[in-house]
């Protein structure tokens, strides 16, 4: 299964705008996830930065006013539109703006947005007053209200130097609005996936807590595979220091009975649950609300078992049929089939994913992972040393017929 960039052709306007300079980095990273990029520069970008500039990045000709009547037997501009997946114009100024609002076509780029029919992302970036007149809000509102996606601006110094609503959002960020856009229509388009990642905390006191050393990457490459399919997804999460991906909707939790408390109102309706997080089994009786002092001498600490989530979900799903297909995960130093199918029928799971986290290259913290899936039915399969990012996407796939049976 591909990213949802792959041979897909995103054809991308630059307006003139100082944040011009930080599109170049934004074709690059298109460029490198796989995308067909093709670029268009209006007259007043073109002050700012070369078509050379992304010609180099890109490693395809990127086009100014003076191509507008192309000679590859359509013209420039209709191909260019026609053949797009998707249309990004960043930076976009008032003025590009304005035309797109009124259907004025007057240079190749307004041209080729007149003739795509494919769905528009904007990254406005301007000065605030510009940003904020009445004129420029309502032609952002006739935008959106024929379907652009709109992303941002951010608030923050402006070139005039007055600070404001007005920047270009970073090219990460827009990257991120750019694989949601091209994501639309998969797989898991209307299907409600929630996810749990990281490692819960559970506090002693004040300062100090009982945790584990979950970096919640496999759960956030999950809500990404689900995303990248189509899925709306909640993505219930412990703290971790990973970027969230675009279009997920955070619920940030600390503790496991936190956690409990957003999955329970998650899932009902949810198709899926994919219960990545590493949650505390035990977590200490009476935290302590100052932070214990030395002094006091060595604390003895009691511990009592923390909520089970999935124990939770499995009677509710008993009872309700939600959520329609449950995955549990069982990382194990040793007995790892054994102790995963015990686990399997325990919490009435339709999937769980084992990974033998003795193992040097798979489990807490690092990029790489080496699974077993085991299903309700007895079926097991032995993944070999993949990324999370393919892990979770090969988990998603044995899902999917989940779904539609359950
Ligand atoms: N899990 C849960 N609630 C807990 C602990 C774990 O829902 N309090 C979920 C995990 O998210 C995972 C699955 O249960 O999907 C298995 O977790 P694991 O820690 O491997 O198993 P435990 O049930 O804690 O059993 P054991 O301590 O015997 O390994």
């Amino acid at each position: 299964m591909n990213t949802p960039f792959q041979d897909k052709r995103v054809l991308l306007g630059v307006t003139g705008s100082i944040a011009a300079y930080k599109t170049a980095d934004l074709a690059s990273k298109l460029t490198q996830t796989g995308a067909q990029v093709d670029v268009i520069l209006t007259a007043s970008a073109t002050q700012f930065v070369t078509p050379l500039t992304f010609q180099s990045v890109t490693g395809r000709r990127a086009y100014i006013d003076a191509d507008l009547w192309g000679n590859e037997g359509h013209v420039q501009h209709i191909a260019l539109g026609h053949n797009a997946d998707l249309l990004v114009i960043a930076p976009i100024s008032a003025n590009t703006i304005a035309r797109l609002a009124h259907g004025i076509a007057d240079n190749l780029l307004t041209i080729a947005a007149l003739a795509a029919r494919c769905p528009l992302l904007i990254a406005p970036a301007m000065d605030g007053g510009m940003y904020s007149h009445p004129a420029t809000q309502a032609n952002l509102d006739v935008l959106r209200s024929r379907g652009a996606i709109v992303v941002g601006p951010a608030g923050g110094h402006l070139a005039s130097g007055l600070t404001g609503l007005g920047r270009m959002v970073e090219p990460g960020e827009i990257l991120g609005r750019i694989r949601l856009a091209l994501s639309q229509g998969g797989a898991l388009q209307r299907r409600k996936v929630v996810v749990t990642a990281g490692g819960t905390a559970e506090p002693i006191d004040l300062v100090r807590a009982l945790t584990n050393r979950s970096s919640g990457k496999q759960g956030y490459a999950l809500a990404q595979a689900a995303l990248d399919l189509g899925a709306e997804v909640t993505l219930i999460s412990a703290p971790t220091s990973l970027p969230v991906p675009a279009g997920a909707q955070l619920v940030a939790v600390t503790t496991a009975q936190e956690m409990l408390g957003a999955v329970l109102e998650a899932i009902p309706q949810a198709d899926a649950l994919l219960m990545a997080a590493a949650v505390a089994d035990f977590r200490p009786t009476s935290p302590v609300s100052q932070k214990l002092k030395k002094s006091g001498g060595v604390p003895q600490i009691t511990l009592e078992l923390a909520p089970d989530i999935l124990s939770a979900v499995a009677h509710i799903k008993a009872e309700s049929g939600f959520p329609r297909v449950t995955v549990g995960f069982a990382a194990e130093s040793q007995d790892l089939l054994d102790n995963a199918r015990t686990k399997l029928s325990a919490k009435a799971l339709d999937l769980i994913v084992a990974n033998d986290i003795s193992a040097a290259d798979a489990g807490f913290s690092v990029d790489t992972n080496r699974v077993t899936l085991l299903d309700a039915e007895g079926n097991v399969e032995a993944l070999p040393l993949l990324s999370k990012d393919e892990v979770a996407r090969r988990i998603l796939e044995r899902i999917i017929p989940l779904m539609a049976a359950n």
